[in-house]
């Protein structure tokens, strides 16, 4: 920091004006770019050095720090309390619409009142999201106050909050040419890049390259705050780790992120906006329609959502529904309907509002997402770590076509800050991710007869005594060899983003466990055909075909063989990151904790918990295991195809590519793994037992079973010497 200020004293307050300047518009446009366009013209680490020298010159020279600039996004020391603001044009609330037909009622009224045929109404519709609803001022194109719809008419001042949501612009960018009421997409997104292009390349010292031509002196831009359901899952896990309670759903997760008194909490929250109206407008382009407001809103740099349909008669709305209500499980936020709006603004002044609501537009809402039903039982469940957690056993219920008959409480203080009881009635929601959860209770419902839940002291499978680790809110069975946790280890294990093995679901994972067949991960690969075939609902062809598939997943990607341990605090990211890392398994368990959490994006409680686990005894030994059945954990980047390509390699590559060895016995030269990684490296396939696809066995000392089978079955046996000269290397 200190050599940073230096450097800033040399310079003339001018030229440290101009380079503020510059920073501040090619940071704005960097974030359009990143933003708005999905289209960054640099990398990430580029636009953090330049945003961090901007804060630097920033803050020795306060007065360069506009309200636009690019800096204010990363937030601002608390504030004391949310001023208030009355709204210019009060924030209506939308009539809502359930069936069909009151949809039809809805255009009915509307010709009616317009004395005109219900063909020639066009209506623009949206995806109705389902967040918080905020207004925007920009004053000569500059952001200069946020507010929240408040009760209509009177909202809170959140200017500071907002300016950290990164796709809302600070400043909005003027259009060269005033916008055609009647453009379609593909021009609007051309004409975006086209003013993008001619802003980026233009110095801002001479006049900006932001033409002020078209920008109001005033506009308010109306629209929705949403948290995407991935960033909302992943704070609730987060709040949940900490003890904190969890948001109810990501609308509640958004509202709670916005009215933060201090907007670095805020800035720590992946925010978005998607606009779809306006408050009071003066000067700038005379809007015709929703449609064509949408558009200038969009020239304006403003995110508008694009999911919206401009211009469509009343069919069309029909079908839009069905398709949204299709895409709505796999759209990245959530939205809880669509609106309707009469698109011709001179058709929405004669139709006019009443009491709360405009009389032109409606709410068609898709089937909740909620439902209230009774708890049955309380179980606890013990995870693959040995968290326990409770889960609500219900009376069956239909939410969003779905039948839900279990919810999740979280965690012990979960069940008890919500005081849920057996038979109470609850709120159940599905929302953000799958897994159903319970809201609330409802206490006027209590009889009086209802159950409270008593916390277990033991696990209910293996019975030991259950602990708290410190500093996590979860209640743990800390039993190494508990079934329960074998069985969701080994769930994990075969999963798709695992070893994905097909067909051992989880019936057979528990028959497997409780049948004592397998007590590690690693006893998978040893189970027998006869043994597997005789268990219920299988057969020699599905046992057949199940061994097959655990054949097949031998080779993995390093960073799925990570993974697939399933430890703590690991998800695939965090896979990736450490298999990019280190290159090898080897590698990674060889590495401190303090090289793991110098990776970006590997915290303290993840490097804690891989390096926790690779230390223990009983994990390396299964890990140990697993590379003697012959399980190859390879990392794209030791096997880098230009190695396989050297001379030195390519005479042996034609003896051994494509072939299968088994390797068995003693090996005196190199170690196991060395030979099988050579092997890998060479085009080679390694399995663990000797079948009729088997091309070579190499025996060591005191080969044992496998050589005989392999010599009943007629499979080339070849020595350590003839399979050092197949591979012509050395051994090291
Ligand atoms: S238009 C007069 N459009 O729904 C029109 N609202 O019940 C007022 N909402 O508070 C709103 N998506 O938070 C409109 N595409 C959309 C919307 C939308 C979500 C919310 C908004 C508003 C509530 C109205």
């Amino acid at each position: 920091m200190m050599a940073g200020r230096d450097k800033i004293m040399n310079h003339t307050t001018s030229e440290i004006e101009k380079e503020i300047s510059a920073l501040q518009s090619e940071l704005t446009i960097h974030n359009h770019q990143y933003h708005l366009l999905d289209d960054p013209l640099i990398p990430d680490a580029e636009y953090d050095v330049k945003m961090a020298r901007l804060i630097e010159l920033e803050s020795a020279h306060p007065h360069t720090s506009t309200p636009d600039s690019p800096t204010r996004r990363v937030g601002a020391p608390p504030l004391e309390i949310f001023e208030t603001a009355l709204h210019a044009i009060p924030m209506l609330g939308l009539d809502n619409a359930f069936a069909p037909e009151d949809v039809t009622d809805f255009h009915h009224r509307i010709a009616k009142i317009l004395e005109i045929n219900g063909d020639e109404i066009l209506y623009t519709v949206e995806p109705k999201l389902d967040g918080v609803a905020v207004e925007l001022k920009y004053e000569n194109g500059i952001l200069i106050q946020a507010t929240t719809r408040g009760d209509g008419f009177t909202g809170e001042v959140i200017t500071e909050n907002v300016r950290t949501i990164r796709s809302i612009p600070l400043r909005l960018i003027s259009p060269p040419n005033p916008v055609s009421p009647f453009q379609d997409d593909a021009d609007t997104r051309q004409y975006n890049r086209d003013v993008h292009e001619q802003t980026f390349s233009t110095d801002k010292q001479g006049g900006s390259g932001l033409s002020n031509y078209g920008l109001p002196a005033l506009m308010e831009i109306r629209g929705e705050v949403i948290l995407n359901k991935k960033d909302f899952a992943k704070l609730n896990s987060f709040r949940l780790e900490k003890g904190e309670p969890p948001f109810a759903n990501p609308r509640n997760a958004a509202a709670g992120s916005l009215r933060q008194l201090d907007s670095r909490i805020t800035a720590a929250r992946p925010l978005s906006f998607f606009a779809y109206g306006i408050g009071l407008v003066e000067g700038g382009q005379r809007m015709e329609s929703q449609a064509h407001m949408l558009e200038v809103l969009n020239f304006h740099g403003v995110p508008v959502n694009p999911l919206v349909k401009k211009r469509v008669t009343l069919s069309r709305i029909m079908d839009y529904y069905k398709e949204l209500e299709q895409q709505r499980p796999c759209l990245p936020y959530e939205i809880d309907g669509i609106v309707i709006k009469v698109d011709d603004f001179y058709l929405q002044n004669l139709l006019g509002i009443k009491s709360r609501s405009p009389r032109w537009a409606i709410a068609w809402k898709f089937q909740a997402m909620e439902a209230t039903t009774t708890v049955k039982e309380i179980i606890v469940q013990v995870g693959r770590t040995g968290s326990i957690t409770p889960v609500a056993l219900l009376e069956p219920v239909n939410i969003g076509g779905v039948t839900v008959s279990r919810a999740t409480l979280h965690n012990m203080d979960e069940i008890q800050r919500k005081d849920v009881r057996v038979g109470d009635r609850v709120v159940i929601i599905r929302a953000g991710d799958v897994i159903p959860k319970v809201v609330n209770v409802i206490l006027s419902s209590r009889s009086g007869r209802e159950l409270p839940f008593k916390i277990p002291s033991n696990c209910p499978v293996c019975k030991s005594e259950l602990h708290r680790i410190q500093g996590e809110a979860a209640l743990k069975c800390i039993n190494a060899s508990c079934p329960a946790q074998l069985t969701e280890r080994v769930r994990h294990f075969v999963s798709k983003s695992a070893f994905d093995v097909d067909g051992i679901g989880k019936k057979l994972v528990a028959q497997l466990v409780n049948k004592g067949l397998i007590s590690s991960v690693a006893d998978l690969f040893t189970i027998e055909e006869d043994a597997l075939a005789a268990l219920e609902r299988m057969g020699s062809k599905s046992a057949g075909n199940i061994l097959h598939a655990l054949e097949r997943s031998k080779t993995i990607d390093l960073k799925r063989f990570i993974y697939s341990l399933g430890i703590d605090h690991t998800g695939e990211s965090a896979a990736r990151l450490l298999s990019e890392k280190f290159k090898t398994l080897e590698g990674i368990m060889a590495a401190s904790r303090e090289e793991m959490e110098g990776i970006e994006g590997i915290g303290p409680k993840t490097a804690e918990a891989v390096y926790g686990f690779l230390e223990n005894p009983e994990n390396r030994m299964v890990i140990s295991q697993l590379l003697a059945h012959g399980i190859i954990p390879e990392s794209q980047s030791i096997f880098h195809p230009q190695e396989t390509m050297n001379a030195k390699n390519a005479h042996w590559e034609n003896q051994v590519q494509g072939k299968t060895f088994v390797l068995t016995g003693t090996l005196e030269k190199m170690t196991r793994v060395r030979a099988k990684e050579l092997l890998v490296r060479a085009g080679a396939k390694v399995t663990g037992s000797v079948s009729s696809k088997t091309d070579y066995l190499v025996a060591g000392e005191s080969s044992g079973t496998k050589l005989t089978k392999a010599q009943r079955l007629g499979i080339k046996v070849i020595s350590q010497e003839t399979f050092m000269e197949m591979l012509n290397t050395d051994p090291e």
